[in-house]
């Protein structure tokens, strides 16, 4: 695991983009595993920036985005579909059929995960799988359980998941009570992973991911096994890391 510490929130933003901007660079047709929330539109901003000031070309890149709300329309303003249009696809060069969201309007849960555990597959897997981190260790919507999830699966969202994303919606009650997510098996087969996570109120469960044990309690932990995960995190979301444990990283 390599882990890079930034000053800040814009900083932290900066080197994701920079990160990302260079898996493009290396392999113009990659396909990009993608995360909404808050975390990463910061990073959004800057490869927007990027691309348009020439330097990045989307128009061979796809993508598959992490999860979606089921019951969500793509034209309500809270789906992750309109999230990832509004944040980044409809100011690049990207084409909308090389891009990949679960279907949240889909009422038939099995037929959703396997169709887009064979997108991903058709895709030839995830080259880079960028990732944010919920409050209880929960990766994509892979909430802590007994078990790790494998593919695309169907999940009820916990109570702190939606208290935590309340925020975007009118009230707790407007928050969808189930979404789509890819699994924990789906996020290990990416080649590489990006995990971002900024400010104090991530610092204790980064701490947990990073150096607790590896258990489905905290979901993001099993990226201690992934061969190729790099953290950027700030300043606020490292301060339960000793100086020890950072030199050991
Ligand atoms: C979103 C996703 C979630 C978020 C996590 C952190 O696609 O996969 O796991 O990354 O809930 O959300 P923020 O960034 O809003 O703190």
């Amino acid at each position: 695991m390599k882990l890079y510490c930034a000053e800040d929130y814009d900083a932290m933003s900066r080197k994701a983009a920079n990160f990302i901007s260079a898996q493009v660079i290396m392999k113009p047709d990659c396909v990009l595993g993608l995360a909404t929330g808050s975390t990463p539109i910061g990073t959004y901003k800057q490869l927007i920036e990027k691309f348009n000031n020439g330097d990045l070309d989307f128009s061979q890149v796809k993508t598959a985005n992490l999860d979606e709300y089921k019951g969500l329309t793509k034209d309500n303003d809270q789906s992750y579909y309109y999230f990832m249009h509004t944040n980044l696809f409809k100011h690049i060069n990207i084409k909308e059929e090389n891009t990949n969201i679960p279907n949240g309007m889909e009422p038939d849960a099995e037929k959703e995960c396997k169709g887009y555990d064979k997108v991903i597959e058709e895709l030839g897997g995830v080259d880079l799988q960028l990732l944010g981190l919920g409050h209880n260790g929960h990766i994509g919507f892979n909430e802590p359980d007994d078990s790790f999830a494998k593919g695309t699966h169907i999940v009820d969202l916990q109570e702190s998941t939606i208290e935590a994303n309340k925020r975007f919606f009118a009230s707790a009650d407007d928050v969808p009570r189930q979404a789509y997510t890819m699994g924990i098996k789906t996020i290990m087969m990416a080649r590489k992973v990006l995990l971002i996570v900024s400010g104090a109120d991530k610092a204790e469960i980064l701490h947990k991911v990073i150096c607790g044990p590896v258990t489905p309690q905290v979901p993001a932990s099993i990226l201690q096994m992934h061969n190729d995960v790099t953290v950027i995190a700030d300043k606020a979301a490292l301060s339960k890391f000793t100086q020890q444990e950072l030199e050991q990283l």
